[in-house]
């Protein structure tokens, strides 16, 4: 399947493209040993350059009260015990991505991820080894390209078989090019473009069919346009929003009912605002110790369509 690059390209319709089930399970991963320790973006130094420092206890609290609004949001939330020496691993977006059994054809794949820096490439072994444990394959890249971090690049449009691909300093294009080929998939690949805004769930939250956050300077005119294209109603949200308050790190788990839940870090008044006038029910959670690693909502959550017995 080719990969689309710009709004010219596009041959299809979204209403078009097979379904996918809710993303009703969604894995965590224990933030006992959540620090920073290095720098590997922006947001994990300070003002003066040096290091953030995190309340490890406050951390636990907001892990919890992550937890907590994703489970009243009526999915079910399994936790991976804590990695000791590795700080990041609570960020369990990155690791891994999961591709359907509707999309494979068989039962649900995991494609390890090939982590951009070394300090965070420990992580991999633990999810395939515990994926595996429950009966998933584990299908790595065979091609070269050198990076791919999971749901921190590639995010499923909502109920379709449509994957959102960012590429920058965290994914290659040769990574989206070899996952298209491999499972006839349509991707959409965007650039991204602003340092701070790393990963494509730092400036892209799709959020139903129809719906989504975006930050429009962190695209490309040409990714821009693939936004708009296909989803009907794409909420921008200003620079300060996505920067402070990582508002596209959202996540609208989906638990296949009327209810229409979106998890988001606190503070984002108008963003809140636009979503409750659209029907969503936003849930407001304060995740600041994270924010300081440069993650939020989206990033401590995996969700996939799995339950944890099959
Ligand atoms: N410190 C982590 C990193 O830079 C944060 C990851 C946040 N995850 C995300 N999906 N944006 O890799």
């Amino acid at each position: 399947m080719p990969t689309y690059a710009s709004k010219d390209e596009l041959d299809f319709d979204l209403s078009q493209l097979p379904c996918l089930p809710a993303f009703d399970h969604v894995e965590m991963a224990a933030p006992d040993f959540f620090d920073v320790q290095y720098a590997i973006n922006p947001h994990m130094l300070d003002a003066s350059g040096a290091l953030q420092r995190i309340d490890r206890k406050l951390a636990q609290q907001q892990w919890n009260s992550v937890r907590e609004a994703i489970e009243s949001a009526g999915v079910t939330v399994t936790v991976e015990p804590a990695l000791a020496d590795h700080p990041d691993f609570v960020f369990c977006a990155n690791p891994w991505l999961p591709i359907p059994a509707e999309v494979t054809g068989e039962g649900p794949h995991c494609v390890p991820s090939r982590m951009a820096s070394d300090e965070r490439a420990g992580e991999v072994a633990r999810w395939c080894e515990s994926l595996a444990g429950r009966g998933w394959k584990v299908a790595p890249l065979t091609g070269t390209a050198k990076c791919l971090e999971g749901t921190g690049d590639g995010l499923w449009h909502p109920r379709r078989q449509l994957l959102w691909a960012g590429i920058g300093s965290r994914t290659e294009r040769g990574a989206w090019e070899e996952l298209a080929e491999r499972y006839g998939l349509h991707v959409v690949l965007l650039e991204l473009q602003d340092p701070a805004l790393y990963h494509l769930d730092t400036c892209l939250a799709p959020l139903d069919e129809r719906t989504c956050l975006w930050s429009p300077s962190a695209f490309t005119s040409a990714g821009a346009a693939l936004i708009e294209q296909l989803f009907e109603d794409a909420i921008a949200v200003s620079e300060p929003e996505a920067h402070e308050s990582f508002v596209c790190n959202a996540f609208a788990p989906d638990a296949g009912g009327a209810a229409r839940p979106v998890v988001l870090q606190k503070g984002a008044q108008r963003v809140v605002r636009e979503l409750s006038e659209r029907g969503f029910s936003p849930i407001e959670v304060e995740t600041d110790e994270f924010l300081k690693a440069g993650g939020s909502v989206f990033c401590m959550k995996m969700a996939h369509p799995v339950r944890v017995d099959q």
